[in-house]
């Protein structure tokens, strides 16, 4: 899961990192240049679950998000194998801990990118999946869709963008109960040193390929348990999806960033299957 942890969120939709505090001087009636703070920060995050039979429970897998009322984006690699039924996996949305209550969605039908190659893995590219949902959510504070970015829109190096999920908060240590949704801060890395870095990987060297996005810093990075997850960067104060947790050289390392699905990528994919409201 994520590094450098929030680790609690003190009244949850106050925990709003982007506006300062008010300091000495300075009244609560109005900020310049600031954005609306939403009561919960991310209410397009879900868990996605596959039932366990030892466990016999749905088991935390993957993070994702929801583009549509019926429609899950995440990452193929968690969607393994190809031939999967549907009817093994699951969402949970609307909740900040898992296994608070359980109220899952049951996925109909996959659909992976048909360029994503399972031998490869993710680090092969085209690690994009969507999930049909058997029925839309009924949309509320909790529970609401995430924008997509338009096909052109270019990601700067250096801008700072966040990622949430309930995976690993170190390479080996799961996020311990209460198991509350993380989220971190991290810089987006340019293609050309996130790529210098995974090159330098022992015996495993890996281009980063152009539908690749790296972003991290030494501490700041998504890990296990967090694939498929969404980045979300803010574009005048609308927070857009700009990548999907995909993979990395262990987790939070100071040279290497974590590697994600490029959505800007897969946008014409992505409105193949899904029909996107307007604005997103
Ligand atoms: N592949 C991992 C998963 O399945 C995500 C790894 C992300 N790693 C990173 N260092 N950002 O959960």
């Amino acid at each position: 899961m994520l590094w450098l942890l929030f680790l609690t969120l003190p009244g949850l939709g106050s925990s709003v990192p982007v506006t300062p505090g008010p300091g000495p001087g300075r009244e609560l009636v109005g900020i310049v240049g600031g954005c609306d703070v939403s009561a919960r920060r991310y209410p397009w995050q879900v868990s996605l679950r596959f039932y366990n039979s030892k466990r016999r429970q749905w088991v935390h897998q993957c993070g994702g998000s929801l583009i549509h009322p019926q429609w899950v984006l995440t990452a193929a690699h968690c969607m393994e194998p190809e031939n999967m039924t549907p009817s093994k996996a699951g969402v949970q949305v609307g909740q900040l801990r898992l296994y608070d209550h359980r109220k899952l969605t049951m996925v109909k039908q996959v659909i992976r990118h048909p360029k994503f190659n399972s031998s490869q893995g993710a680090k092969g590219g085209a690690d994009i999946a969507l999930l049909r949902l058997e029925a839309p959510v009924t949309l509320s504070a909790d529970v609401n869709l995430v924008l997509l970015p338009p096909a052109s829109l270019r990601v700067p190096e250096r801008k700072m963008c966040w990622v949430t999920g309930w995976g690993n908060i170190n390479y080996k240590s799961p996020l311990p109960p209460p198991y509350h949704l993380q989220e971190v801060e991290v810089p987006i890395v340019g293609k050309e040193v996130c790529n210098q870095r995974y090159q330098k990987v022992e015996k495993n060297p890996r281009p980063i390929k152009e539908d690749m996005l790296c972003a991290g810093s030494e501490g700041r990075d998504s890990c296990q348990g967090d694939s498929g997850g969404p980045l979300v960067c803010s574009w005048n104060c609308t927070w857009v999806q700009v990548g999907v947790v995909s993979w990395g050289h262990q987790c939070g390392l100071r040279d290497f960033p974590g590697v994600y699905a490029r959505v800007t990528s897969y946008m014409s994919w992505i409105s193949q299957h899904v029909r996107l409201s307007p604005g997103s």
